[in-house]
């Protein structure tokens, strides 16, 4: 199996998680750590044994032992840092979203087919175990001809995060993060409503609004996407921070059956003979974040297709740019922007 030197640009929350999934990968080989405070570039080198530390991004550019820069700063420098290693001929996998505006994301896909290089996006939630059985379940064609995908994702940030998180230090700026609960948690949710659907959205309607005194107003907490798919498939994605319970819900309604994953439970579907919810049995818990990060290493190894693509990143952001368009205006918004 080929060895592929890895660099990891931001040595935070997230970075950690990384740090860990290459520390166990048997395609990575630990080469740099990299993060603007050199403690944290440090303290992550030491914990998963990476060769080197440094806060000087260049020489990660520079470093002929790195052939993948993960980055996982936050979202403003995505493209920049992207962007620059691209045109160093590195192969990028880079944290959701993959920019904070499109022009932006159009050049990480330019750069990277210039360069002849893989660009992979961490949209890690496909790999969860049950969404992975609720794509194998559409993609088996047991529930007919698609109707209707909802997505609900109900995640209470402020009670979610320790306060000391330092992600809280830029979240709730715009100008870092690019918007609010839909950059943070709603690009997850495009992302996943148009793979189970395998189709790209034509149409966008939103809601936005602001609910949590705690959160600032200059970003929305909730909102609630109407989409129109390919094929006029429809679907529906709420998102929100300002809610007391935890809840990830996916629902998929076919013309023959319906299928739903309710996270932590798993899969329940719809069995018109016994006329009740039948559970379906479940693959064993992977790491998603490890498992999408190891493939994606593969497909550098291999030279194939990387699992989560730049243009699938490109995709679940441009349906929440539409939307935030959408909300401002009223009015459907159509894709392609
Ligand atoms: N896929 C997921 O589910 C998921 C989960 C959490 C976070 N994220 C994403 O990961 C990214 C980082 O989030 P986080 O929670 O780790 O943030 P964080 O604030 O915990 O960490 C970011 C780190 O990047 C460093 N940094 C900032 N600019 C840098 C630069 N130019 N060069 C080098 N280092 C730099 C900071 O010093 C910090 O250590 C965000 O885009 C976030 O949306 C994704």
């Amino acid at each position: 199996m080929r060895k592929i030197g890895v660099a990891l640009v931001g040595c935070g929350g997230i970075g950690k998680i990384h740090a860990a999934s290459l520390k166990t990968s048997p395609y990575a080989e630990l080469k740099v750590a990299c993060d603007l405070e050199a403690s944290r570039a440090r303290a992550i080198a030491e914990e998963y044994g990476f060769e080197r530390y440094t806060t000087n991004f260049d020489e990660v550019l520079k470093a002929s032992d790195v052939e993948v820069v993960v980055v996982a700063v936050p979202p403003r420098y995505h493209a920049e840092l992207s962007i620059k290693a691209l045109e160093a001929g590195k192969h990028v996998f880079c944290e959701k979203p993959m920019a904070t505006n499109l022009k932006d994301a159009k050049e990480m896909l330019v750069k990277a087919e210039k360069a002849g290089v893989k660009l992979g996006i961490d949209y890690q939630n496909r790999y969860l175990p049950s969404h992975s059985k609720l794509k194998e379940i559409v993609d088996s064609g047991a529930l007919g001809e698609l109707v209707q995908v909802r997505t609900r994702v109900a995640y209470p940030i402020l009670e979610s995060l320790p306060s000391d998180a330092p992600m809280l230090g830029w979240l709730f700026n715009p100008d870092v993060a690019g918007g609010g609960v839909l950059m943070d948690i709603g690009t997850h949710w495009t992302d996943l409503a148009r793979w189970l659907a395998g189709r790209d959205y034509a149409g966008i309607y939103a809601l936005i609004g602001h609910f949590d005194p705690r959160i600032p107003t200059g970003v929305e907490d909730t909102a609630t996407i109407l989409a129109r798919m390919e094929g006029d498939v429809q679907a529906i994605i709420d998102v929100s921070w300002a809610v007391k319970a935890s809840m990830w819900l996916i629902e998929i309604y076919g013309t023959k059956g319906t299928a739903m994953a309710n996270l932590p439970q798993g899969v329940l579907v719809y069995d018109e003979e016994k006329q009740d919810w039948v559970n379906v049995e479940m693959p064993p818990w992977e790491e998603p974040h490890a498992k999408l990060l190891n493939l994606f290493l593969k497909s550098v190894a291999e030279d194939k297709e990387p699992p989560v693509s730049g243009e699938d990143g490109y995709k679940s952001l441009e349906a929440v740019i539409a939307a935030y368009k959408s909300a401002e205006k009223a009015t459907e918004i159509k894709l392609p922007l």
